[in-house]
C-alpha cells in the first residue's frame, strides 16, 4: 500500500514533469524571462492544489492526461501569485520554497514578466485540445480559472492583504472574505476541473464546492500558524512576517489556540462534504490532514 506522503511525491513528480514540458525552454534573446519561469515553476513546492485536482476528477473517472495538464495550469497561476507576492511592493521576501525568490535570483523586473507569463501560459494550456476535446469543456475551464485568479478571486484577495495591513482593527468578515478570494478561489478551482470536465451533476458540483471552501479557509489558517509558529529551515520561507508587517490574518484577530481549533473544525467540516463520494475520496481525507498538521 503506498501511503500519502508516497502518493503526494508521486503527484508532484509527475506535474513537475508536466510543467518542464509546457514551459517554452530558454532560448532566444528572450530567454531571462523563461529561464525565471522555469526556476520559479520546477524548483519545489508541495503541490497540493495540483493533488486536489488530480483526486478530485479522478473521482469522475477523468482521464488523467487531460487532469494534468489542467491541474499544470493552476499551478502556473499559484506560482505567479507567489512570486508577485513575494516582490517588495508586497510581502517583500527573500525566501521561497527553501530558495532566493524570483526578484532575488534574478530582478524585480525579470519577476514581474516571469509571473505574467505564467499566468498566461496558464490560459494556453487550457484552451489546447490536447486539454479536453470539447471546446465548450475548455472554454469553461478558462472563464472559470479566469474568475478564480482575477478582482473577485485570488487578486481580490491580495488587495484586501494589502489594504487591511493598513487598519489597525481588523474585522474577521474581512478577514475571512479576504482568505476565502486570496487562498480559497485557486483551491476552489482546483475542486472544479473533474466536474466540469465530467458534466457531473449538481449534488456532486455542489460537494465538491462545499469541500474546497472549507479546505480553502483551513489551508490559509494553516498558513498563518506557520508564519507564527514555524521555523523558516522547516517552511522554506521567512516566518514571523505577518506580525512584522501588522498582516490581518486569523492568528491575529483570534490567537493561535482559537484559530487552530478553527481550522480543525474547518477540515472536518471539508472532510463531511466527501461522505457521498466514500472510500474513493480516502486520498482527499488525507491531504486534508496533510494540510493541517504541516510544517512547511
Ligand atoms: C503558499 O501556498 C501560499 C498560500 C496561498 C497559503 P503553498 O503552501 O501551497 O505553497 P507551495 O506551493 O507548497 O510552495
Ligand atoms: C499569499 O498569502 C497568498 C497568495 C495569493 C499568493 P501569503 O502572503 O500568506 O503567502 P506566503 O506566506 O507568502 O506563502
Ligand atoms: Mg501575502
Ligand atoms: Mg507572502
Ligand atoms: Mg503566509
Amino acid at each position: 500500500m503506498t501511503t500519502f506522503h508516497e502518493q503526494l511525491e508521486e503527484t508532484a513528480d509527475r506535474v513537475t514533469v508536466a510543467l518542464d514540458a509546457l514551459i517554452p525552454r530558454a532560448d532566444g534573446p528572450e530567454s531571462r524571462v523563461i529561464s525565471a519561469m522555469r526556476y520559479a515553476a520546477l524548483g519545489g513546492g508541495k503541490r497540493l492544489r495540483p493533488f486536489f485536482a488530480l483526486e478530485c476528477g479522478r473521482l469522475f473517472d477523468m482521464d488523467e492526461r487531460s487532469l494534468l495538464r489542467a491541474a499544470a495550469a493552476l499551478e502556473c497561476v499559484h506560482t505567479y501569485s507567489l512570486i508577485h507576492d513575494d516582490l517588495p511592493c508586497m510581502d517583500d521576501d527573500d525566501l521561497r520554497r527553501g530558495r532566493p525568490t524570483v526578484h532575488k535570483a534574478y530582478d524585480e523586473g525579470t519577476a514581474v514578466l516571469a509571473g505574467d507569463a505564467l499566468l498566461t501560459l496558464a490560459f494556453e494550456i487550457l484552451s489546447h485540445p490536447d486539454t479536453h476535446g470539447a471546446a465548450h469543456v475548455r472554454c469553461e475551464l478558462v472563464s472559470r480559472l479566469a474568475l478564480a485568479s482575477g478582482a473577485r478571486g485570488m487578486v481580490g484577495g491580495q488587495m484586501i492583504d494589502l489594504d487591511a495591513a493598513e487598519h489597525d482593527e481588523p474585522d474577521i468578515h474581512i478577514v475571512t472574505r479576504m482568505q476565502r478570494m486570496k487562498t480559497g478561489a485557486l483551491i476552489a478551482y482546483a475542486a472544479e476541473i473533474g466536474p466540469v470536465m465530467a458534466r457531473a451533476d449538481e449534488d456532486d458540483r455542489q460537494a465538491l464546492a462545499g469541500f474546497a471552501h472549507d479546505l480553502g479557509l483551513a489551508y490559509q489558517i494553516a498558513d498563518d500558524l506557520l508564519d507564527a509558529e514555524g521555523e523558516a529551515d522547516r517552511v522554506g520561507k521567512a516566518v514571523g512576517k505577518d506580525t512584522g508587517l501588522g498582516k490581518a490574518t486569523f492568528v491575529s484577530i483570534l490567537g493561535t489556540e482559537k484559530a487552530r481549533e478553527q481550522a480543525r473544525m474547518l477540515a472536518e467540516q471539508a472532510k463531511s462534504h466527501l461522505d457521498p463520494f466514500g472510500s474513493r475520496a480516502e486520498a482527499l481525507r488525507d491531504a486534508v490532514d496533510f494540510v493541517l498538521d504541516r510544517s512547511n
